[in-house]
């Protein structure tokens, strides 16, 4: 049976209801996890409305992020998520406050997770929802247990990686089978949902199009920012030297990602010239996102604070409720 057969019992394409079972939701729609904005408010709306909310843990201390899923816990009794970064320093102990919560699904981002990881996610049965970036990763990520993979863009907000949604689409949904595949990057409407749930996606992620949702914490300099922008104005930073790969990142440009590209080569020059230890500088530049995001998402400074966005940016035109938002991504299901 072909992945979009539409089943008796229900008028819903195969793949939409393999991703709403999946989730536990009414919509297989997840909120991306975006750090400093995915808290209670925003991840219970979300899930309140039939969609997936994710809690992004970003640099959260284990407490706060306890705090987080508590209050989220609060304003819905509806499922959500939790998104951790793999390379964050405090991992385990953010891992061993998302089990003793009992949290039923982890995204992990950020980088290839360890085995370990996924393992003592599993053990406790967790979901684990996994980024594949490739065909040969997303078929060793299976093998390694994941129970979901999101499919991500090049035209997403934050860190992206290079290969566009289009293409990830027919290098690795139309190969994957034995889990559901979400689609992100670049999606911002209900036909583009239904187009890429009738090629077999089992739902979508979508974070840039939440930015300026009602229940959304962000400054209201940020949002007026994501108003005013075309999509052109969402570009990927540069990466100076082979030797030292950076993650781009795609952010509305301003003279933060000027900022941004300055550290960039002071710390290309002192691991090269003076010893720096590689992991530090690269750990540095994510502690330079994770400040600048807040100063801009936070503190309102879009000048000189990261305006992480996607090039869907340029289809966000009000402030909206995440009610609304959902029912016109869903609107052609
Ligand atoms: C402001 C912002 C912050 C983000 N922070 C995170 C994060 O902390 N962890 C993560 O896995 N993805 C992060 N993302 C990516 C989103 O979760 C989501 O996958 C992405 O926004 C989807 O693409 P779209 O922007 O085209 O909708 C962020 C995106 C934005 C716009």
């Amino acid at each position: 049976m072909s992945k979009t057969t539409q089943t008796p019992s229900s008028s819903l394409p195969e793949s939409w209801v393999r991703g709403t079972e999946f989730l536990g939701t009414q919509h297989a729609i997840l909120g991306g996890a975006m750090s400093w904005l995915s808290e209670h408010r925003l991840v219970s709306a979300i899930s309140e409305a039939g969609g997936f909310g994710v809690i992004a843990s970003g640099n959260m201390p284990p407490e706060l992020f306890r705090k987080e899923i508590q209050s989220t816990r609060e304003m819905t009794d509806k499922p959500f998520g939790v998104n951790l970064i793999s390379i964050n320093p405090a991992l385990s102990e953010l891992v061993d406050v998302l089990l003793e919560e009992k949290v039923t699904h982890c995204v992990l981002a950020g980088g290839l997770p360890d085995p370990k990881t996924i393992s003592q996610l599993k053990d406790a049965g967790v979901n684990v929802i996994l980024f594949a970036p490739s065909l040969a990763l997303a078929k060793r990520l299976v093998k390694r247990g994941a129970d979901a993979l999101i499919i991500e863009g090049s035209e997403a907000g934050g860190h992206v990686g290079p290969v566009s949604t289009s293409v990830l689409i027919q290098e690795i949904l139309h190969h994957i089978n034995d889990v559901p595949v979400f689609a992100a990057g670049g999606i911002a409407n209900g036909r583009m949902v239904s187009g890429l749930v009738q090629m077999g996606a089992a739902g979508c992620q979508l974070g840039t199009r939440f930015v300026c949702a009602e229940e959304c914490i962000a400054h209201e300099n940020f949002k007026k920012a994501f108003i005013r922008a075309q999509s052109r104005d969402a570009v990927v930073t540069s990466q100076f030297d082979p030797t030292f790969p950076v993650i781009p990142v795609r952010a509305l440009a301003n003279k933060g990602t000027l900022q941004f590209n300055e550290l960039q080569l002071k710390l290309i020059h002192q691991v090269k010239n003076e010893g720096m230890d590689r992991k530090e500088a690269f750990l540095e530049l994510e502690k330079f996102w994770v400040g600048s995001l807040k100063k801009a998402a936070i503190d309102g400074d879009v000048d000189y604070g990261s305006v992480m966005a996607g090039q869907s940016v340029g289809m966000v035109k009000s402030i909206q409720s995440v009610k609304e938002i959902i029912q016109e991504l869903v609107a052609d299901i």
